[in-house]
């Protein structure tokens, strides 16, 4: 589903992904606040009319449009490019991601390469179609993780797909950075996001508590990176710290702290109605049944 305003376009949008979320809507919510027009995109297309539709009664002045899209499937990216194509893009903010948290080994069929293309390949083929759309400044923010940082076992397929789009946008900063134009990595603890991502917090120890944050602490602190044009942006002192140690650090001591208190936490399809793949046996679970929209 799609929906387009019927004034036309007149100026630049940020385009934001995940904006469904709990992260994703704090984006929408500060930007549509600071005055500007948003494209948003998410899996659920009910989700995005609500959130237009309450933003559109706040902040008549400025344009929403949205488009669903699963950013694993490469004919929903396409259809959602073309869709976009029209407009121009002065901001992205690649925030949708999946944090399936458990063992290699308990991964169901398709879930691996689901949660790599979720954190991963959108938020890369995002970039190269903003860095095509763009307008005179572009700002894009990439939203990774302080596990991007440290391998992090019982959380491997995210810690890696994370450290890849860290690594990306790192190489993209330097190959188009300038006055203009920035690519910003948000290296973010942990944040006060869902439900399950706030009890999993409180249930993981001191550190975890201590350095979590709101998600409008995060908005606020990456948008003012990316005001900027930094290329990294690790918000919360005591995240710096572990940010910090992580890269001093020898690798089997941060490891082996990573690894700690992981092993018997299980988080599967992001703690939402789970999909089917979730529940599915491994032998019967298929790539499409992980994928599957949740309106
Ligand atoms: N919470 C934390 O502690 C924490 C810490 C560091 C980094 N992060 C990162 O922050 C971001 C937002 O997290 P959150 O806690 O706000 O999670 P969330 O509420 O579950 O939001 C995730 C968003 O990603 C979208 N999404 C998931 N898979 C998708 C796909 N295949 N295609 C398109 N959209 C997809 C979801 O929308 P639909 O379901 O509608 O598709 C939703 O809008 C994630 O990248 C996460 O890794 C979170």
């Amino acid at each position: 589903m799609e929906h387009s305003t019927n004034n036309p376009p007149t100026s630049q949008y940020a385009l934001i992904t995940g904006a469904s979320g709990v992260l994703g809507t704090a984006y929408a919510e500060e930007l549509a606040r600071l005055g500007h027009n948003l494209f948003l995109t998410a899996r659920s297309s009910q989700k995005l009319a609500a959130l237009k539709s309450r933003l559109s009664s706040a902040y008549p002045a400025i344009s929403i449009e949205f488009k669903a899209c699963d950013l694993t499937r490469e004919e929903e990216r396409n259809s959602l490019f073309s869709y976009a194509s029209r407009l121009t893009f002065d901001m992205l903010l690649n925030v949708a991601g999946a944090d399936i948290q458990k063992p290699l080994a308990e991964y169901g069929k398709g879930q691996i390469t689901f949660q790599i293309r979720s954190c991963f390949e959108g938020a890369a083929e995002l970039c190269a179609f903003a860095l095509s759309h763009r307008a005179e400044q572009l700002r894009i923010i990439n939203i990774c993780s302080i596990c991007a940082v440290q391998p992090t076992p019982y959380f491997a397929v995210y810690s890696a797909s994370k450290a890849a789009l860290l690594s990306l946008s790192l190489a993209l900063h330097k190959e188009i950075g300038n006055k203009n134009t920035s690519v910003t990595a948000v290296i973010a603890g942990a944040i006060l996001t869902r439900d399950d991502v706030k009890e999993y917090i409180n249930s993981s120890g001191f550190w975890a508590r201590k350095s979590a944050k709101t998600p409008i602490y995060i908005v606020k602190k990456s948008l003012k990176c990316a005001f900027k044009g930094k290329r990294k942006c690790v918000p919360g002192g005591l995240n710096r710290l572990v940010y910090l140690f992580g890269k001093l650090a020898p690798e089997r001591l941060k490891i082996a702290i990573a690894a700690r208190g992981r092993k018997h936490k299980r988080k599967d399809a992001f703690g939402n109605p789970a999909p089917q793949d979730a529940t599915a046996p491994q032998d019967t679970a298929t790539p499409q049944d992980i994928t599957a929209p949740r309106d």
